[in-house]
């Protein structure tokens, strides 16, 4: 999520003194916990259910995983809402934060924090019922230097994704591709490895900027 300064680096904007900011930034807080309200919105969205053969989602509550909790303000939401969640994010200056938060909630128990990259989650074959993944999945390609690379690393991280959701699951990821052509990349992994879905952009003239992707896997 893009804030007052412009859109956050990875990993600058989210070690040290910035982790502090980031944390301590009301404003942050509430747009991630608002965006966070509105994927649990696009999880049970009426469109992903007449796409494919199966139709409602069942049963409730669900093991959601938060790809790149940061420091804890969706994983907060998910878990607030009677979930229990799995959040994963590379940066211990940011998940230890939502570690901190966890000793406090009255929902701990609920709530499982891993340290680790979203390309290689430590998680069983089917074993989670759905993803969510608030401003950080385009992050997933930092480093990869040619397209090639790119796009390598995004479809072996759809594989993935892919392998330890149960059957039916559904991906909801809100990010911030930098240009159509990223965005592209993005898209066709999911594609490629059997996900159905769509797009939502509050403005669908803009190529770049906020991005929801709706997946629902095959
Ligand atoms: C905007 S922040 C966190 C947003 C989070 N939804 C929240 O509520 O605080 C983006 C996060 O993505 C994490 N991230 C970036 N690349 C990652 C990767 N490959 N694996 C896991 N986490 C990653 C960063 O460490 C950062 O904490």
């Amino acid at each position: 999520m893009s804030n007052r300064e412009g859109t956050p680096k990875f990993p600058d904007s989210y070690i040290g003194d910035k982790s502090v900011e980031y944390d301590n930034s009301t404003w942050m807080e509430r747009n991630q916990k608002k965006t966070s309200l509105l994927c649990l919105q696009y999880l049970r969205d009426d469109k992903l259910d007449s796409l494919g053969n199966y139709d409602v989602l069942d049963g409730n509550p669900y093991i959601i995983v938060d790809l790149g909790c940061g420091s804890g303000f969706s994983s907060e939401i998910l878990v607030d809402s009677g979930h229990r969640v799995i959040g994963i994010d590379i940066l211990i200056d940011m998940i230890s934060k939502a570690k901190t938060k966890k000793k406090i909630s009255e929902h701990k128990k609920d709530l499982e924090l891993i340290l680790a990259d979203i390309n290689h989650i430590p998680l069983r074959k089917a074993s989670i019922n759905h993803i969510i993944s608030i401003s950080a999945y385009n992050f997933i390609i930092y480093g990869a230097k040619t397209i090639r690379e790119k796009f390598k690393t995004a479809n072996n991280t759809a594989l993935y994704l892919k392998k330890i959701m149960k059957p039916k699951g559904r991906i909801i990821i809100e990010f911030y591709p930098k240009d159509e052509k990223e965005l592209d990349l993005f898209i066709s992994s999911f594609n490629s490895n059997d996900f159905d879905g769509f797009m939502i952009k509050k403005n669908p003239a803009q190529k770049a900027g906020q991005t929801f992707l709706l997946l629902k896997k095959q």
